[in-house]
C-alpha cells in the first residue's frame, strides 16, 4: 500500500505517509509546562511517519483554553526538550503545531497580564471551559492595535526559533478552525480598517508575514501550515467569499515552498465542500497532507489517486499508539473514548497499550 510507503518531506525522510494530526490534550497542568507524562505519550506514537504536537501557543495572549502547553518562556522549551528526544530515540519525527487561540479563548484561562486579543471585538459563539467558572459564554476580545498584530507576528517567529532549539524537526502553523491566522482571513470575524483588514490581500498579511518570518528564522522547509474552511463554533461568511480566499491563499503559498500544506476537514456542518480540496490540489503546487474522518483504505485511495501526499490520523491515535503497525497489520483498533481526551493525568492518555 502506498500508505506505508516513505516520503520525503521537508529535508526529512519519513518511514510512512501517515502522520499524527495535532491534537490538544490539556495535560500541561503546570503553567502551560510540557511534562514526563508528554514524554511518554509522544514516544509511544513515535511510530507515526510525522508527529505533529499538539497546538501550542507562541504567547501568554495565546492560551485560550485550560493546561495547553506553551512554547514562549524558557521553562516550557526545557519541557519540550525531552518530548522531542524520546522520539527521535524511537527514530519518529516531530513537528510543533503553533497554535495563538485568539479569541477562541476566555480570560479566566489567561496567564495574568495576558489579554483575549483578536483581529476585531467580535465574540465567538458558543461557549468554552475555564479553570474557575465552569462553562462561560466566549468573552468579547480586544481589537489588536496594529503594533500588536506585528508583536503577534514576531511571536509566531521566536516560537519557531524555539521549536528549533528544542529538538523539533519544523513546526506547523495552525490556520485552521478559526483561531487567530484563521480569524484575520475572513471578513466575518476581521473589519479592521488598517493594512490587515478590509480587501483579501490585507485579510491575508497577518499569515503571510508570519509564514514569511518563521521561513526566514528556520528554513521554509521546516515550516507547513494548516488550514481548514471552517471553524467549530460558528461559521458566517458566504461560500464564494469561502472559496476565493483560500484560492488566494494556496496562491500566496506557491512561491513560499514550506514543508507541507495540511487541510483539515471535520465532520458536519462544513460551508465548503469537501471538493474543495481538490481545488486546492490542482493549484498548490507543493505536497499535500489531509485530515478527517480517514480509514485505511480511504487514505490509501486518496493517496493512489493522486488526492494527497500524506494522510494525518486524529482520534485513532489516541487509544493506538501502535496505529501504523496496527494498519499495516489490519489488527484491530481500540474503541475511542472522548471521556478523557482533555482530562487530566495519565489516565486515557499515556496509559493505552500496543496490540497484544
Ligand atoms: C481531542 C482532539 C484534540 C484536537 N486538537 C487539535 C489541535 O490542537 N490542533 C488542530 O489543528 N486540530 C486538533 N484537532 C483536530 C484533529 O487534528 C483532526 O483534524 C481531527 O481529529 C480529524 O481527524 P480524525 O478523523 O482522524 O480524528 C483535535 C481533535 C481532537 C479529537
Amino acid at each position: 500500500m502506498k500508505l506505508f510507503e516513505s516520503i520525503q518531506i521537508g529535508g526529512m525522510l519519513l518511514t510512512s505517509r501517515i502522520a499524527m494530526a495535532p491534537l490538544t490534550r490539556c495535560r500541561a497542568v503546570d503553567q502551560n509546562t510540557p511534562n514526563e507524562i508528554m514524554v511518554d505519550y509522544y514516544r509511544q506514537r513515535a511510530g507515526a511517519g510525522l508527529i505533529i504536537a499538539e497546538g501550542t501557543s507562541p504567547s501568554p495572549n495565546g492560551l485560550g483554553y485550560r493546561n495547553i502547553p506553551g512554547l514562549f518562556n524558557h521553562r516550557q522549551l526545557e519541557g519540550w526538550k525531552p518530548i522531542t528526544k524520546a522520539v527521535h530515540e524511537e527514530g519518529g519525527r516531530i513537528f510543533l503545531q503553533i497554535m495563538h487561540t485568539g479569541r477562541v479563548g476566555h480570560t479566566n484561562n489567561l496567564p495574568e497580564g495576558a489579554r483575549l486579543l483578536a483581529p476585531s471585538a467580535i465574540a465567538q459563539k458558543g461557549d468554552i471551559s475555564t479553570y474557575d467558572l465552569d462553562r462561560q459564554p466566549y468573552p468579547t476580545p480586544e481589537a489588536m492595535t496594529t503594533e500588536e498584530v506585528r508583536e503577534a507576528v514576531q511571536e509566531f517567529r521566536i516560537c519557531t526559533e524555539m521549536a528549533i532549539q528544542a529538538g523539533f524537526d519544523g513546526v506547523e502553523i495552525h490556520g485552521a478552525h478559526g483561531y487567530l491566522p484563521n480569524q484575520f482571513l475572513l471578513p466575518s470575524r476581521n473589519v479592521r480598517t488598517d493594512a490587515y483588514g478590509g480587501s483579501r490581500e490585507n485579510r491575508l498579511r497577518f499569515l503571510r508575514e508570519l509564514l514569511e518570518e518563521c521561513c526566514s528564522a528556520v528554513g521554509s522547509e521546516k515550516v507547513g501550515l494548516r488550514i481548514s474552511s471552517f471553524s467549530y463554533a460558528d461559521v458566517d461568511d458566504e461560500e464564494q467569499e469561502l472559496i476565493a480566499t483560500y484560492t488566494e491563499v494556496v496562491e500566496m503559498l506557491n512561491p513560499m515552498d514550506l514543508a507541507y500544506l495540511h487541510l483539515s476537514h471535520m465532520g458536519d456542518p462544513v460551508p465548503v465542500k469537501f471538493e474543495m480540496w481538490e481545488t486546492i490540489r490542482s493549484i498548490y503546487q507543493g505536497k499535500i497532507m489531509l485530515c478527517g474522518d480517514f480509514t485505511k483504505e480511504t487514505a490509501d485511495q486518496a493517496l493512489l489517486e493522486g488526492r494527497a501526499d500524506m494522510i494525518a490520523f486524529g482520534r485513532d491515535f489516541i487509544a493506538n499508539p501502535d496505529l501504523v503497525t496496527r494498519l499495516k497489520n489490519d489488527w484491530p483498533l481500540a474503541e475511542r473514548d472522548n471521556s478523557l481526551w482533555y482530562g487530566d493525568g495519565a489516565e486515557g492518555y499515556s496509559d493505552y497499550p500496543n496490540y497484544g
